[in-house]
């Protein structure tokens, strides 16, 4: 959470934070800041609210620089206002600091700079740490590099962080751990561009140094970047291609990033699939399965960490791993499995599951497995990001960019991973048919099309949604397969509608949620056909037997569920391992349309962020 962006060069400063910082708005829009420096004055400009709000509250005032620093909170420490938004300065106004993550010990440190005579305005944690900087350099009269260096040292927690001074121009420190941070290498190092992710940068350079945990680097104009660690080692600049596109980063003429992001489902599932399943449909090859075959082979259990939407695909892949390899599988949120004492050690292959690649309860989990032995597998969606960098091996999902907070075509591409990841063991372990295998492959690779179909039923979805907005509560319900996808359905509506929503296993809903079946409480059943169809039908009946209304999905050519329920959509047939890639298009649009006729923000629903890199 919270987005940094940091420019130094030969452009004007000011166009590029504000472009960048729309850019990182995903990752919080609680405030925004931004400090520009020229002719040996600082600026600062912070206001509550979004970009925009800032981009209002600036106008008319002098933007002037060439380097300046920028931030959009998503508050932790202190209420959301101006005062507490970032650039934080030192008491003297010399140093300007823009942070993300959270300094766990900032109160005894806040306590000691106090003894100093040090005085605070903002009731953040990141206010500390500038001072702290702004105490060292004061007081050993060093450099701001060897004062940041120093004062990390004595910090417990996350930082991403940028810092500027007064007076010198041409210098940027930045440092991270635990939260991301990726530096835009500009031509012959006449511009440096830093951020939370490469968005902000990718439309100038393509190349991008990703710093790692506990470095510290400093940036100066003509110069090579100086990179070190706390314990003041020097690290080589690994310096890396972007392969990233503009049009990625825009909406393309949809309304919404959600929607655009929905609709690109084809081609995202066609690019995860791409080069892993060969022409024929008979074969799959991933290369983190292959190059470690003898652990994932040799693996007593599996055992998968994510939250949210991600924690969702992993139960679906739990269901496949199970039926297809036979080797048990858990599925765990990242945020309990780091604090329950998990039993594990390096029998067992722990998978970790974040699009962001960020989230800090996952990578936490990926750290604690790692230490007790187990080998751990990524199923990340952006490259290069700590997860991905954490883990022994694993798999991209390519998707793309994923802007709309709300998490889609990335639940749909780790599906897609998990399928996959699942077939290539399966296949080694002989634990599946010849027929059964290459007719998962085939029904893989007929995905997009089968996502195509069902995206053109967009405008009878968003009908049905209009007769829905009333509804205060919603059930979600689905068995086998489909269970996860009534909880991931349930989640999209109430992130993007705050509809309050539950997804239950149907058969679960005789044990309680039956008791909250009226006219008034509206049930989506996932009734494709599948091995517990009969079952899910009987579910229905008791719904109806209650007065509750129904929107069903069903396989084309349904009869008993179409002749129940009081709206259908119908999908397409695919094998019902497969069938939640294409059934939860309808569920996205669902939440979606209700969330437009209901007048939300969409692409950044309230309290939310995109990227969760706070506990
Ligand atoms: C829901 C959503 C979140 C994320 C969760 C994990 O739409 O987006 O629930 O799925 O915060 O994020 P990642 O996958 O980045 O680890």
């Amino acid at each position: 959470m919270c987005g940094i962006v940091a420019y130094i060069g030969k452009r004007e400063a000011y166009p590029v934070l504000i472009k960048g910082l729309h850019r990182l708005e995903y990752r919080g829009y609680d405030s925004a800041g931004i400090a520009l420096l020229h002719k040996k004055e600082m600026n600062i400009y912070k206001t509550k609210g979004k970009v925009a709000d800032l981009e209002k509250f600036v106008a008319g005032n002098d933007t002037q620089g060439h380097m300046g620093i920028a931030h959009t909170r998503w508050a932790t420490h202190g209420v959301p206002n101006a005062i507490n938004a970032h650039p934080h300065c030192s008491g003297n106004n010399n140093l300007a600091i823009i942070h993300n993550g959270i300094i766990e010990n900032y109160l005894l440190l806040k306590k000691a700079l106090q003894k100093q005579g040090y005085t605070f305005k903002s009731d953040t944690d990141t206010e500390v740490l500038v001072q702290l900087i702004d105490y060292i350099k004061t007081n050993n009269n060093c450099s701001l590099f060897d004062a940041v260096q120093t004062a990390l040292r004595k910090v417990v927690g996350a930082y991403a962080i940028a810092i500027v001074e007064k007076g010198n121009e041409g210098e940027i420190i930045a440092a991270r751990k635990s939260s991301p941070l990726a530096i835009g290498m500009g031509k012959d190092n006449e511009e440096f561009f830093i951020a939370s992710d490469v968005t902000p940068f990718a439309e100038y350079t393509n190349k991008v140094v990703y710093l790692k945990d506990e470095e510290v680097v400093r940036i100066r104009l003509g110069e090579s970047p100086k990179i070190v660690n706390l314990d003041k080692t020097e690290s080589e600049i690994n310096v890396e291609h972007l392969n990233m596109s503009l049009s990625q980063l825009e909406k393309g003429g949809y309304p919404h990033f959600m929607l655009k992001e929905i609709n690109e489902q084809p081609q995202t599932i066609l690019d995860c699939i791409r080069g892993r399943i060969n022409r024929p449909a008979t074969d799959v090859k991933l290369s983190g399965v292959m190059d470690h075959m003898d652990k994932l082979l040799s693996a007593r259990r599996f055992i998968i960490v994510a939250c949210g939407t991600s924690w969702h695909a992993g139960l679906i892949g739990k269901h496949m791993i199970e039926e297809f390899c036979r080797v048990p599988v858990q599925v765990e949120y990242a945020s309990e499995f780091r604090y329950c004492c998990p039993v594990v050690d390096e029998q067992d292959v722990v998978i970790a599951v974040s699009q962001s690649g960020e989230t800090a309860d996952t990578l936490a989990a990926v750290q604690l497995a790692k230490s007790k032995g187990a080998f751990v597998y990524g199923i990340c969606n952006v490259v290069g990001s700590s997860i991905a960098r954490n883990t022994d091996t694993g798999t991209y999902i390519h998707v793309g960019p994923e802007i709309g907070v709300a998490s889609t075509k990335a639940f749909t591409g780790q599906v897609t991973v998990l399928t996959m990841f699942a077939m290539c063991i399966a296949k080694m372990k002989r634990t599946i048919s010849k027929e059964r295998y290459e007719k998962i492959l085939k029904g893989l690779k007929s995905l997009p099309d089968l996502i195509k179909e069902v995206l053109q039923y967009g405008n009878k979805i968003k009908d049905l949604s209009a007769v829905f907005t009333y509804a205060h509560n919603f059930l979600y319900l689905g068995r086998g397969y489909n269970y996860p996808l009534a909880l991931e359905g349930a989640l999209k509506l109430k992130e993007i509608s705050y509809i309050h929503a539950e997804g239950y296993p149907s058969a679960e809903m005789k044990h309680g949620p039956i008791a909250l079946i009226d006219h008034e409480m509206p049930t989506f059943v996932i009734a494709t056909s599948d091995s517990i169809y009969e079952k899910t039908v009987s579910n229905i009946q008791e719904i109806k037997a209650r007065g509750g209304k129904v929107i069903a999905l069903v396989t084309k050519g349904d009869k008993f569920v179409s002749s129940m329920a009081d709206y259908i959509l119908e999908m397409p047939y695919v094998d019902e391992c497969l069938a939640p890639i294409v059934s939860c298009i309808p569920l996205q649009l669902f939440a979606y349309y209700i969330a437009v006729q209901k007048g939300r923000n969409v692409d950044q629903p309230r309290n939310l962020a995109k990227s969760v890199t706070v506990e």
